[in-house]
């Protein structure tokens, strides 16, 4: 008698997914780096976009604080135009086969794979303290990807390695016990808008550098003006291209005013003042409708909790079945071949 083999239902269409981990708010780096681009991909096939709060566990010890921040991040996705009725929106943990299936990976993964997983390697250089949590990620990161049968991941560059964990993972354990999982491709985000923060370096949370997307306005201006400058004479002519006040105004004004104020700067002879309030201006005005939607969506709880319910539902629709098929494969129901 032969043992039916379970095989992946590899999805004809692109099958797109990443995560986002909730912690602290979105600033304009995670934007432009990251959620603007998650946002254009829900067009491209079906989109899955969750909120990593289990991968946040790892970092934020506040429960209160964990809590805000899931909240948090859902209404600015949202608000920022993410459309629950194209894509699928949920939170990590509202999926527990996810974790089920993290364990099922772990039994065929190497320890020296994860030895040189750089978040783990990095903070074990430094000589910090690391815990099971975050030597473990990538595989918590891989069941993600793997539970949907994504094809397709979006990341920033550092996030690539785990990507090919993933794949890596899903290779053996289809190797060991037949065709269960899909291999997904990382697709990487564009690296040119590596947005700089108030001190000029890449913008983040670790620098106490950066300008949150719904900032309180009056905030966003004080930051916008202790931005760093360079401190040659007014009336030199200076290149735009290696000025992160224009890099920012860049990323927020239109093509005509970006022109512009490039040949303001080329001109030479303006107060970087003047670019400040320009560049305030400018940020009020692309953010203002994403700022009202999160003022009405704040006003209504019930209706982020029902898309993140209707999320969840759908996610662990999806999951249900991969962990069925992963679980026969491995010989963990009682009949052979079996979903359950
Ligand atoms: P932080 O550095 O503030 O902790 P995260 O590591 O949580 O930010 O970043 C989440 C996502 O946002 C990643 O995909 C990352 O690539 C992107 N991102 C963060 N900061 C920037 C930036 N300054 N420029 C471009 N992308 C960024
Ligand atoms: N590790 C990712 C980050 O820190 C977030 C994440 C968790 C993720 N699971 C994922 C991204 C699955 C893509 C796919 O940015």
């Amino acid at each position: 008698m032969t043992t039916p083999v379970p095989t992946s239902q590899e999805p004809a269409r692109l099958r797109v997914l990443s995560g986002i981990q909730p912690t602290g708010r979105f600033h304009w780096g995670n934007y432009f780096g990251a959620i603007r681009q998650y946002i254009d991909l829900q067009h491209a096939g079906d989109a899955y976009y969750f909120i990593a709060d289990l991968h946040a566990l790892t970092t934020v010890r506040d429960p209160q604080l964990l809590r805000e921040y899931v909240h948090d991040a859902a209404l600015d996705l949202v608000a920022l135009g993410l459309d629950p009725a194209r894509a699928t929106l949920f939170v990590q943990s509202d999926v527990p086969e996810v974790t089920e299936l993290t364990w099922l990976l772990l039994t065929v993964t190497p320890m020296g794979l994860l030895e040189r997983c750089h978040a783990y390697k990095e903070k074990k250089a430094k000589g910090l303290p690391a815990d099971a949590g975050l030597f473990t990620y990538p595989v918590l990161m891989a069941a993600d990807i793997l539970a949907y049968d994504a094809t397709t991941v979006p990341v920033g560059d550092d996030q690539v390695q785990h990507v090919e964990v993933c794949r890596d993972l899903a290779g053996t354990f289809n190797h060991l016990y037949g065709e269960v999982f899909t291999l997904p491709k990382a697709r990487v985000l564009e690296t040119a808008a590596r947005v700089p923060g108030t001190d000029g370096q890449k913008m983040s949370k670790s620098y106490d550098n950066t300008i949150q997307v719904f900032e309180e306005p009056s905030k966003v201006k004080k930051k916008i003006m202790r931005i760093t400058t360079d401190s040659r004479p007014m009336e030199d002519p200076k290149d735009p291209e290696t000025d992160h006040l224009f890099e920012l105004y860049r990323l927020m004004a239109s093509p005509e005013d970006t022109a512009a104020m490039a040949e303001t700067y080329r001109r030479g002879g303006f107060g970087y003042g003047e670019i400040k309030k320009a560049l305030h201006a400018a940020a009020e005005q692309f953010f203002a409708d994403a700022r009202g939607r999160r003022a009405e969506l704040a006003a209504d709880p019930a209706t982020i909790a029902g898309i993140l319910d209707d999320g969840a539902a759908r996610a662990r629709e999806q999951a249900q079945k991969v962990l069925d098929r992963a679980r026969a494969a491995c010989g963990l129901s009682r009949r052979p071949g079996a979903s359950s």
